[in-house]
């Protein structure tokens, strides 16, 4: 049996051969994503630009040599490979368990092709047993947390939670916060993103529906090539 990190390496290592010369990239983030940089790193492509989803993808696409480009200095990406927490139905994901979702979603929705990659694990038969991350302004976070606790109510979900680390309060790349809704189940998740794109202090959330054009999934019988 393939371990998870294998899996993700081999999803990551299928995507690095999508990319062609004269391309923009746009780079995603997490421990997935990590192993797509380092395979197209590896193939040395003399002509593409990276647009990178976090900080974090930044350092390390620039620590292994390829060229990076701000999303306002591109009209569009030709193609963006990143990774997911889950995979539900049609294609529909969850991202944001590494923080980034909003610089993701934001290079998601600039790209002409979207390609998750994964693991096994990550494939579900519904949305919501990876906690939801939700980004919102510092600025009266607390009042906002109330608003998204009524939603999730209405929802038959239990209310979100100010996510912490060992160093405090997780601050995004972007300085907003994140809380997590651990739902269990999210029976509709396009009206509860609806829901959640309602309240101001929230920026936005990780529901990532009708983004992806297709997923590649590490399993322990090789990639597996999913369309929504
Ligand atoms: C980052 O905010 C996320 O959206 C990641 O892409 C997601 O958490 C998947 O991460 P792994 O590839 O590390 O599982």
């Amino acid at each position: 049996m393939s371990s998870a990190d294998d899996q993700k390496r081999a999803s990551g290592e299928t995507a690095a051969q999508l990319v062609e010369n004269g391309m923009v990239v746009g780079l995603g983030t997490g421990s997935t994503a990590a192993w797509f940089v380092k395979a197209l790193a590896a193939r040395k492509l003399t002509d593409i630009k990276g647009v990178p989803t976090s900080d974090a993808t930044a350092a390390l696409a620039r620590e292994l040599g390829i060229p990076l480009v701000a999303l306002d200095d591109v009209k569009t990406i030709d193609l963006t490979v990143d990774g997911a927490d889950e995979i539900g139905p049609g294609l529909s994901l969850i991202k944001g368990g590494g923080a980034a979702l909003l610089r993701e979603k934001l290079v998601w929705e600039a790209s002409t092709r979207c390609v998750a990659i994964a693991d096994a694990a990550k494939r579900v038969p519904a949305l919501g047993k990876f906690p939801l991350p939700i980004e919102v302004v510092r600025f009266g976070h607390v009042h906002t947390g109330h608003r998204l606790a009524d939603i999730a109510a209405e929802f038959d979900l239990p209310p979100p939670r100010l996510r912490t680390a060992e160093r405090g309060v997780v601050v995004t790349d972007g300085g907003n916060l994140i809380y997590d809704m651990a739902s269990g189940r999210i029976d509709e998740p396009a009206a509860l993103a609806t829901a959640l794109k309602s309240v101001t202090g929230v920026v936005d959330h990780g529901l990532f529906l009708d983004l992806a054009d297709e997923a590649l999934v590490g399993t322990d019988e090789g990639v597996v090539r999913l369309v929504p």
